[in-house]
């Protein structure tokens, strides 16, 4: 049997449940005993499964399949109907083969139980030029730390013929993963598998361990017959900007996302697009202040609540910004990297076309951060804070200077193979980090999950002038973002109506 994996693994999804029947090609002795476990396994399925398995795909098999089938078709017929809430993959079983019992009594077995991980979880299979391919996904973080596992790629077009190429993975998480750590695996041809275009699939094998014999193998990807494009994957890009948000979640307070997505909007022009991850953050709220600007194509919001099956590193944030990558690599001439309380700010009166002008021979840049306090404001009677947005009365910038911060990043994501949350390391090309004079970003940190009031520490009106020390850190008046807010307003009023209040 060339698939071990047959039995012991696990069905986590309609389309694996149909691994149970690949087809063996085995002497009948072996598939008759199969068989005869397919059907003890079966009869052991929860109901849900069973409704599953009547989409499984015939198998090839004969004997195999006339005792499978008749086996589902008799269970089938006693209709449970359970309620299908959880996730397939919560409700993950797995079986192993009975194993004899060993005469020796001194001869100690190891009875394994369940299977805490999967080998590959797939997030997004993308085509990255003409000749090479990424699949985006996690992978039991031990398996890779402590095993060989590895991966191969193959081609089958749709004409019949078949294509085999080398694939490498990068694990591009640092080694923050958890229980599952990020794997993108990059397939590339010696030539484009689909010259002439008649269609085909991507076929992926995951090889457990260093051995041959025993892996998984599934689609990744499929190009419909005439789909593929070449003009796609050469500039002009249909964007020159493109904002990849990482993970999502939490108490989100509607009115700072609103605030975030008026400034960028205007910041990056009309040629850029935002694309923003939802794990559970996204609440109505946050939904109706993005909803404008989804409506008029600039936002695209991604369900990836599915995500919290897979303890990865925070909310998957990791595979997060990979599978954007790579959906999006051909899509912008750059892709940028930060979070929805950061502000990307031009000092000096640059503009964004000239400083990435400048930078238009690097492959990456790094942004430095302008740390602001989340609860500091001025004294001042003249203003009315409650109406005020976050980056208007959020005044008062940490000034120590010297020290090393989170940096944000862009990229040309054409050629980056895999990224991170503060920079990417897999990329061609130069990076470039000496970029504070040129671009940087305020950081309202400890703002964005906050509903009441954020004025909540006031200074008297000479902390304008002067350096204030709070909770043992300097702090200095900044009101360069504020000398933007009627400018926000102004274009969030044009361009997407008087949708809001103030
Ligand atoms: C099973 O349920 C389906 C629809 O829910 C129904 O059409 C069918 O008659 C049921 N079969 C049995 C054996 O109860
Ligand atoms: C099938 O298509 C591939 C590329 O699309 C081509 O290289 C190959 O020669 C074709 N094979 C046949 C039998 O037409
Ligand atoms: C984006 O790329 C196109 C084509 O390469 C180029 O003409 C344009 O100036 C670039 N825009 C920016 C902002 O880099
Ligand atoms: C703000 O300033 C007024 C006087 O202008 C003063 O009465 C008040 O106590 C100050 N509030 C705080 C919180 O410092
Ligand atoms: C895969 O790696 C090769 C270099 O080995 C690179 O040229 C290609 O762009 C990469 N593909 C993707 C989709 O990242
Ligand atoms: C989120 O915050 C809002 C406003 O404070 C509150 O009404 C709501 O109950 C909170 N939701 C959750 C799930 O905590
Ligand atoms: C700066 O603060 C100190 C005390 O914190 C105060 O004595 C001084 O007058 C302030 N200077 C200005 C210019 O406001």
């Amino acid at each position: 049997m060339r698939k071990e994996a047959a039995l012991s693994s696990a069905p986590s999804a309609a389309t694996t449940v149909g691994k149970l029947f690949v087809c063996f090609e085995t002497k009948p002795l072996v598939a008759t005993l199969l068989a005869l476990t397919l059907v003890m396994l079966l009869w052991n399925l929860p109901p849900y499964y069973q409704n599953l398995l009547s989409t499984t795909r015939p198998c090839s098999a004969p004997p195999l399949t006339s005792v499978a089938a008749a086996a589902t078709t008799s269970l089938l017929s006693t209709n449970a109907s359970l309620p299908y809430t959880a996730t397939p993959v919560a409700e993950k079983k797995y079986y192993s083969a009975p194993k004899a019992k060993p005469s020796d009594t001194n001869k100690r077995v190891f009875e394994a139980y369940g299977n805490a991980a999967a080998l590959f979880v797939q997030m997004g299979a993308y085509r990255g030029g003409p000749t090479t391919f990424a699949v985006v996904g996690l992978a039991s973080k031990p398996i890779h730390v402590f095993g060989k596992p590895w991966y191969k790629c193959e081609w089958i077009s749709n004409n019949g013929s078949s294509f085999k190429a080398k694939a490498y993975k990068m694990l591009p998480d640092w080694g923050y993963g958890r229980v599952y750590t990020v794997v993108v695996v990059n397939c590339t041809f010696p030539f484009n598998p689909n010259q002439d275009n008649v269609g085909g699939k991507l076929m992926i094998n995951a090889y457990y361990g260093e051995s041959q014999r025993k892996y998984e193998k599934f689609m990744a990807l499929e190009e419909a017959p005439g789909s593929y494009d070449e003009s796609k994957y050469q500039p002009p890009f249909q964007y020159e900007y493109l904002y990849c948000g990482s993970s999502l979640y939490g108490n989100l307070s509607a009115d700072r996302i609103r605030e975030w997505m008026a400034y960028h909007a205007w910041f990056f022009g009309p040629s850029s697009h935002f694309v923003f991850h939802d794990a559970g953050g996204v609440t109505p709220e946050v939904r109706a202040a993005l909803e404008p600007w989804m409506r008029a194509g600039r936002a695209t919001v991604q369900d990836i609540r599915g995500q919290v099956e897979f303890d990865g590193y925070y909310y998957n944030q990791f595979l997060v910004v990979n599978d954007c990558l790579h959906r999006h690599r051909h899509a912008a001439n750059w892709t940028f990297y930060f979070d929805v309380d950061e502000y990307i700010y031009l000092p000096d009166g640059n503009t964004l076309e000239s400083v990435l002008n400048e930078f238009s021979d690097y492959t990456q840049f790094t942004i430095e951060q302008n740390p602001m306090s989340s609860v500091l404001c001025l004294n001042d009677s003249s203003q009315q804070y409650s109406r005020q947005w976050g980056f208007e009365k959020l005044l008062f910038r940490e000034s120590r200077t010297g020290i090393r911060r989170d940096r944000k990043y862009a990229i040309q994501a054409k050629n980056a193979y895999a990224t991170g949350v503060h920079m990417s390391e897999n990329v061609i090309g130069k990076t470039l980090h000496k970029t504070e004079t040129k671009i940087r970003y305020y950081h309202y940190h400890n703002t964005i999950t906050v509903h009441e009031e954020l004025c909540r520490e006031y200074l008297p009106l000479s902390a304008k002038n002067n350096v204030t020390w709070f909770n043992k850190l300097p702090y200095v008046y900044d009101d360069n973002m504020k000398k933007l807010t009627n400018t926000i307003k102004e274009f969030e009023r044009k361009t997407i109506g008087t949708l809001h209040s103030n």
